[in-house]
């Protein structure tokens, strides 16, 4: 899987956006360790709050299949410029990727910058600060 492929999904993930109240579509899609390629679009509620991105539905959809660790993504919006990932989804693709993981992230033209995990979210929460947590109170 290279990064045109993956881009590609994302731009045809686009197509399936529900965003019937910003207008504003978006497409990810990712790479998972399982050899398969997920992608997803944003999915807008009347109650606005309740709008999951793209990239979150992306890995929903690779997390529920099985898949354990994503390797690369894409994401694509309407807009002129690029579009980076939300804080949420920040954090949600933080938890499944390595820092160094390619985000590739792109114009509605089709121009794809590639981007890491770890500029887009520095200092991030991770497992491993849960996990060094509950061995300091093991260790009273
Ligand atoms: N959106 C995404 O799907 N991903 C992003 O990275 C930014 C924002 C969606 C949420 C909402 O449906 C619309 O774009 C406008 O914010």
């Amino acid at each position: 899987m290279d990064s045109d492929m993956l881009a590609r999904e994302a731009v045809a993930a686009r197509e399936l956006a529900y965003a019937p109240y910003s207008g504003f579509r978006v497409g990810a899609a990712v790479q998972a360790d399982n050899g398969k390629t997920y992608n997803g679009c944003n999915i807008e509620n009347a109650s606005y709050g309740a709008t999951l991105c793209a990239e979150r539905t992306a890995i929903a959809k690779a997390i529920s299949d099985g898949a354990r660790h994503i390797l690369a993504m894409a994401v694509v919006g309407d807009s002129a410029t690029e579009i980076t990932p939300c804080g949420i989804c920040r954090q949600v693709i933080s938890e499944f990727t390595d820092p160094e993981a390619p985000i590739w992230c792109g114009t509605r033209d089709g121009l794809f910058t590639r981007r890491t995990v770890r500029e887009l979210l520095p200092f991030a929460f991770t497992p491993a600060d849960l996990a060094s947590a509950a061995g300091s109170r093991e260790n009273g």
